[in-house]
This record gives structure tokens, sequence and C-alpha cells, in this order.
């Protein structure tokens, strides 16, 4: 909720621009990191979700490690002064430009999500005469119960390695001479409020563990990917995520061994200390009697809605007005999935009100594009501006 005096403060932005609570961001840190250090756990942030330059700073500030999926996304990394030592590189198509940059950086871990992969890390590592760390990426076959757009865990997911498969190869993998399989890697999807589906990640980790072991197979560490939802409906209800119920159903779930378990967060650290700041530039009401309100936003800086018919919720924060209307709040793009909500209430809307899209810290700006050649849109930080 914004005070008046803050929301006309925010008029002197062109907009539509980002804007980041940092203070909300480092209480959402502080919240991870002492829980995690509870149970000795290691974070990493899924820099994907969000390379603002400042966010950055404040992530690395609390320690984490970076998640990244790409030889781009390691060098924003190193630029933004992480240690390579800190950094996991998942994907599903890795070039093989960025499989040598990631071996000559001497990253954590690759992690690797097919065995033809594996041999190709393998000869590459080999021309490098390095022995490269791996962490298998396992596809456990789970349902993560979420938007079937960011599932990543079932079996006929394009991610990760069929486990059978693996079973069935593992002579080769151990032959392997520049390769270490150092870790075991799952991610199963992103967006999960529904925390009992880690409890399931749990006993198959558990049963692979023991499967693999037996044939001989053992890992230094596990890494549960990322995944933990956050509130789109009240972000007002729960600025900070739930790490510790996650955290704690993994802790009596998993049996690890003394193994270090490692975490990839991305939407959890940085999705609710962001929102999309956008004017009002028109009304306008359909022939069928739609109230649309027209605002200078649109998918080019908040894919989502487009993309997933993702929910945002909409506030505006700066009509005084006490009616409330119903609209469909749509963009500027030349498309007709570009609306932000189709029906939503808020208070009488026009030209030039400011409206808040919040919850839009993760994969916010990191798809934002320059479709119809829209600028990018500019980032201001609470910070710079008295809240
Ligand atoms: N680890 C791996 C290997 C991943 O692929 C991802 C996200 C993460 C960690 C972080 O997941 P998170 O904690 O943020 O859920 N653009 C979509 C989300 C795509 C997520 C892709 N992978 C969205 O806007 O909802």
């Amino acid at each position: 909720m914004f005070s008046r005096q803050v929301a006309e403060e925010l008029r002197s932005f062109e907009t539509p621009f980002y804007l980041y609570d940092i203070s909300l961001l480092r209480q959402t840190l502080e919240s991870a990191v002492s829980v995690a250090k509870k149970y000795g756990y290691v974070l990493h942030y899924a820099i994907k979700a969000n390379y603002d330059p400042r966010i950055l700073s404040v992530v690395r500030d609390y320690g984490l490690g970076v998640d990244c999926a790409s030889g781009n996304e390691i060098r924003c990394a190193l630029e933004a002064g992480f240690e390579p030592s800190g950094i996991v590189y998942a994907g599903v198509g890795k070039r093989d430009k960025e499989i040598r940059y990631a071996i000559e950086r001497q990253i954590f871990a690759i992690n690797c999500e097919s065995l033809q992969e594996l041999d190709l890390i393998n000869s590459i590592a080999a021309s490098l005469d390095k022995v490269q760390p791996i962490g298998l990426r396992i596809n456990p076959d789970i349902d993560p119960k979420t938007n079937k757009c960011i599932d990543t865990g079932q079996a006929d997911s394009k991610f990760g390695i069929p486990y059978e498969e693996l079973v069935s190869s593992l002579d080769h993998v151990r032959s392997l001479k520049n390769v270490k399989i150092t870790g075991m890697h799952l991610h199963i999807g992103s967006q999960i409020r529904e925390l009992h589906v880690f409890e399931y990640l749990c006993e198959k980790v558990n049963s692979i563990l023991a499967h693999l072991g037996s044939h001989g197979l053992d890992f230094e560490f596990i890494d549960v990917g990322g995944g933990l939802g956050v509130n789109y409906d009240f972000p007002e209800n729960e600025p900070v995520p739930n790490f510790a119920s996650v955290f704690a159903i993994i802790n009596s779930h998993l049996k690890a061994g003394g193994r270090p378990v490692h975490f990839e967060f991305g939407r959890a650290i940085v999705a609710q200390c962001g929102e999309l700041i956008t004017s009002v530039l028109f009304n306008k009401t359909t022939a069928t009697g739609r109230k649309l309100v027209i605002v200078d936003a649109s998918m080019t800086e908040l894919l989502r809605p487009a993309l997933y018919g993702a929910y945002h919720n909409i506030e505006n924060i700066t009509s005084a007005s006490d009616v409330k209307e119903r609209y469909s709040v749509v963009g500027t793009a030349c498309e007709s999935t570009d609306v932000f909500d189709e029906s939503v209430s808020l208070p009488k809307t026009s030209r030039g009100d400011l409206l808040s899209i919040k919850s839009s810290g993760a994969y916010g700006m990191s798809m934002a594009s320059r479709y119809n050649l829209h600028d990018l849109p500019a980032a201001v930080y609470s910070d710079d501006i008295v809240r």
C-alpha cells in the first residue's frame, strides 16, 4: 500500500518502470538465510528470475551462490562478483561454447541433463585437460501441482535424465575420465504452493540414492532445485515466502546421509520485492460493454499474464475515488493476449492514474522484450525514494 505522497513522487519517473523494494528483498534474504543456516543448507539464487545489478549485489551480500541457465548468465554472475565455486549451471540445451566457458571458469557443478550431454562435457573437458564436476539432473517423474507451463519434473518433460536410462548406462558413466559425478540434481517445477509435493520429492530422492548407491554410484551433495511459490493473490499477506516450511519438510523427509543439500530459489527471493508501475493512457468501452483500461505497459514489460495466464494483483495507487468499477486492464502491444487482468475491481480509473502490477520482481524484467520496439523499462529502487 502506497502513501499518497509516495505515489505522487513516483510521477517523476517515466512509466512503465519496475519499482524494487530493497528492504523487503533484504528481509526475504534474511529469512531464507537464517532458516537455511539452522539446517546447514546451501542456497543458490536462480539468476534467471532477475538480473538487476542492485538486486544481485544485495543477494551476493547475503552469501548465496547462483544457479545459471546459460553461459551469459554465468558471465553475469561473475561480473556481479559471485564466486565460481558457488555457481551451478543447468540447461537442457547447453551450447558447446557455453560448456567450455563453464569448465574454464571452474564453476561448482554443471548440472547435466542427458547422457549425450555428459559425453560432450567429458570430451570438452578432456580437450582442456580438466575434470569437470557434474550434478546429474535426474527426472524424478513427480507432478509438482503447478501451472503446466512451468512444470519440469514429469516423465514426459524435456528436463533431466530418465532414471531408467541412467541406471542402464552406469558402466558408461563411470568410464568417463574427464567428468566427476559429484551431485544429484532435481528441479521439478516452479510456483509450487502445495508444499507436500516436496515430501514426494524427498521420497523419490531417498529411493534413487539407495538404489544408485547399491550400484556403486554415490553423490557428494544433493541439489533439490527451486520452485517455492509466492502468494500472487494476496501479496500483502505473505510478503516473505515460507522458507521455514519447505526447509522443515526437506529436513524431516530427506535422508541426505550427511550430504550437503542445495537449493536454487528464484521467484521466492525476488517476486514480492518488485512491482511494475504503469500509467493509464485511455479508457474505452467495447461494443459488448467491456470497460477497458489501456495502460502504457504491456506484455513486453511483463510477459507472465500473456504467456501463462498468470495472475498479478493490480492496484490503482493514485485514484482517490470511492466509486469502484470493474475493468479489463490491457497493454499496448499488438496482441490480443496482452491483457493484465480480464476483470478487476478498481476505484474509478482514468487517464494519468498510476497502477501497480504487484509481485513482478521475478520473471518480469528478465523476460522483457523489445517487441513493437518498446524501450526496456527502467528500475527504480525504494532506497532512492521516501516510503
Ligand atoms: N533451478 C532450475 C534448474 C530452474 O530451471 C529454475 C527455474 C529454478 C531453479 C528456479 O525456480 P523458482 O525458484 O524461481 O521457481 N518464467 C516462469 C518461471 C520459469 C522457471 C524456470 N526455471 C514464470 O514466470 O513463472
